[in-house]
């Protein structure tokens, strides 16, 4: 089979790098140079530091060197990055927050899905698989004002783990939008609950996986921006309970406030919950 019909680490890890280029994220950093050579001479010292304690031999520093070539080949250095890197930068970037606590963006967030005023169902296949999952709730200030008309862009996989424009043969939007809150920051959002994911197998991330004794796992995850006039961005995951990856998440973003409280749906089949959103306002 071709790439265009198969999902492969190749195909979805380059559609992440393009996308990561046209993401406008690529300002460099080149102007400040203290800040360049202290944390090139860190990274540089942390990894010269290993090959001494741990005594690196020429075969496993050449088979690292194969790998990181490799890493670019498949285009996976978003997926490296944002898989074993950005909890932390996450972390320092949102640590003064009083609202909601945050996650990871990942590699498949892409703007301005089709916008739509809550209540609404996103965009699916009219045989998209799935358990119906109502997920509702309330955008608010820190001190508990509704936020009025608040964004709330929402992302996430199919039943079967893949991610619509990275993965083959699934409609350009699907399982993505951004939804316009009510006059009472309320939203009302009919979706379909995502399958747990595993990152891509078949390329260098998934050989380290493999080479190390790891699992691919993340558990299922909703992805979320949510966004007031005011007040902070803020970019979140939520989970589900009972997931066996909650606890061991290859990605290190699952956070215990990020757990959803799932139940029966009380009109139609499948399951609903409401999660309420608490955004910072802007610092002055
Ligand atoms: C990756 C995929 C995700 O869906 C995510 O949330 C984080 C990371 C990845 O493949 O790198
Ligand atoms: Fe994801």
């Amino acid at each position: 089979m071709s790439t265009e019909t198969t999902a492969s680490a190749a195909a979805s890890g380059n559609a992440a790098t393009d996308r990561f280029r046209q993401s406008g994220k690529t300002t460099s950093i080149a102007a400040d140079v203290e800040r360049v050579n202290l944390l090139a001479s860190k990274l540089i010292k942390a990894a010269n530091d290993i090959v001494l304690e741990e005594r690196v031999s020429y075969d496993e520093f050449n088979a690292l060197k194969a790998w990181l070539i490799q890493v670019g080949e498949d285009g996976e250095w978003p997926l490296f990055m944002d898989v074993w890197l950005e909890h932390s930068v996450e972390e320092v970037a949102t640590d003064h927050r009083e609202g909601n606590k945050g996650s990871i963006e990942g590699p498949y967030y892409i703007p301005e899905a089709p916008e739509k005023k809550s209540p609404a169902k996103i965009e699916m296949r009219d045989d998209e698989k799935g358990t119906p999952l109502l997920f509702q709730g309330q955008v608010r200030s820190t001190d508990g004002s509704p936020l009025s008309n608040a964004k709330v862009e929402l992302w996430h996989a199919d039943e079967d783990g893949f991610y619509s424009q990275f993965a083959p043969n699934i409609p350009e939007w699907n399982l993505r939008g951004s939804f316009i809150a009510d006059e009472e920051g309320n939203f009302h959002i009919d979706t379909m609950q995502p399958a747990p994911y595993q990152i891509p197998t078949d390329g260098a991330c998934g050989q380290l996986i493999a080479a190390a004794g790891w699992h691919a796992w993340r558990p299922a995850h909703l992805h979320l921006k949510v966004s007031a006039p005011g007040h902070e961005l803020l970019t979140a995951q939520l989970y589900f309970p009972g997931d066996a990856h909650n606890d061991d998440d290859i990605a290190t973003a699952v956070k215990p406030e990020l757990l959803l409280e799932i139940k029966p749906a009380t009109e139609g089949s499948g399951v609903q919950t409401t999660y309420d959103f608490v955004l910072d306002p802007e610092a002055k």
